[in-house]
């Protein structure tokens, strides 16, 4: 028999819900992004945020039943992202998923957003297995994890100040991309010329680690400088030299983790994942180093809950179970 989980994703600013089936098929995903409300504000208001879930999560949870074409009784877990993420978001996702699972008589299982993002690889290539190396990146993580086992992860390095999406959303907000800055700066970057602005690599010697500060600060002293000069920069060409900068740190990190881990299978997670020159220079260095590798199909890389259902019915195979007395929270390590 199939085994059916319902995913609840409500970390940030997407109410997400759908049906998976063995933790591959995707049976149903439904998103409703608060994305364009927020895009007034240059980010995401908290608040707000936890407000629009409230709306959107009943009529998310039923879309996503109907299109799957079950019913409750057909479920078998209950899958909601726990943390890490706003807190006020989050709550109502857990309260929601606590809700069906009282009423229902469903096992409910708390999901780390992260270990989510990574189970988009298992929804995109249905024989990919741990374990791998897994480049994390996302609007508030980069990470590079080694994937033991489903529920077995270890870090190998992480970033020491920003995000790689935050290094993103913050230079295309300075040069007046908007809000979120990653897609737009990936779109903007089409046709500019990549080497046409020059970006310092980082200084970190001793580790793994990723750091985007010293980049961020170069971008806004060259933003500052053109504009003290009375001019603008070039759009097009400056946002395809930061990318390229930003995704050359990304991708040089995880050359040097395959060469430590000998693991010769990689894949990426995380909003950044859709980036279109990260997957151009991973997929080179997948080539060049003869790794394994999978890249998430575009409609998971970004927040959903297909991926929350996904890796949830890892959890409930191993028998992990939350309680009632589950919370949200908002700092979540893996
Ligand atoms: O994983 P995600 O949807 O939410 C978090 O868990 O944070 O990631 C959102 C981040 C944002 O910073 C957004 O700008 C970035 O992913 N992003 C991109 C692209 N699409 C989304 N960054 C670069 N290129 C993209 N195509
Ligand atoms: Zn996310």
């Amino acid at each position: 028999m199939a085994v059916l989980t319902l995913g609840i994703e409500s970390s940030c600013d997407e109410t997400a819900c759908a049906v998976i089936e063995d933790g591959r098929i995707v049976r149903s995903s439904i998103i409703a992004s608060q994305a364009d409300f927020h895009s007034q504000y240059g980010g995401v208001v908290p608040e707000l945020a936890s407000r629009m879930h409230v709306e959107a999560i009943v009529p998310c949870i039923t879309e996503a039943m109907k299109q799957a074409g079950v019913g409750y009784k057909d479920l078998d877990a209950v899958c909601v992202t726990k943390g890490p993420g706003l807190v006020g978001a989050l709550l109502v996702g857990v309260s929601a998923a606590k809700a069906l699972c009282e009423v229902e008589n469903l096992p409910l299982v708390g999901v780390n957003h992260m270990a989510g993002h990574i189970a988009a690889n298992y929804l995109t290539d249905p024989s990919w297995e741990p374990p791998f190396l897994c480049l994390v990146v996302s609007g508030g993580h980069s990470e590079i994890l080694l994937v033991k086992d489903y529920s077995d992860m270890e870090y190998i390095c992480s970033t020491r100040d920003d995000a790689a999406g935050e290094a993103f959303d913050k230079i295309a907000r300075v040069i007046g991309l908007g809000y979120p800055g990653g897609p737009k700066m990936d779109k903007a970057s089409q046709g500019g010329d990549p080497n046409a602005y020059a970006f310092p690599a980082p200084k970190i010697q001793d580790s793994l680690d990723f750091s985007f500060s010293g980049i961020k600060t170069a971008a806004l002293n060259l933003i500052n400088q053109t504009r003290l000069k009375g001019e603008e920069v070039r759009v097009n060409d400056f946002a395809a030299s930061y990318q390229d900068a930003v995704c050359s740190i990304l991708c040089d990190r995880l050359a040097k983790a395959v060469k430590q881990t000998n693991l010769r299978k990689i894949c990426l997670a995380g909003g950044v994942s859709a980036n279109s020159c990260l997957r151009g220079k991973i997929t080179e260095l997948a080539k060049k180093q003869r790794c394994e590798l999978c890249l998430p199909k575009m409609a998971y890389c970004t927040d959903n809950a297909a991926m929350i259902a996904s890796a949830g019915y890892y959890d409930y195979l191993k028998g992990i179970r939350d309680g009632m007395d589950m919370n949200a929270y908002p700092s979540l390590e893996m």
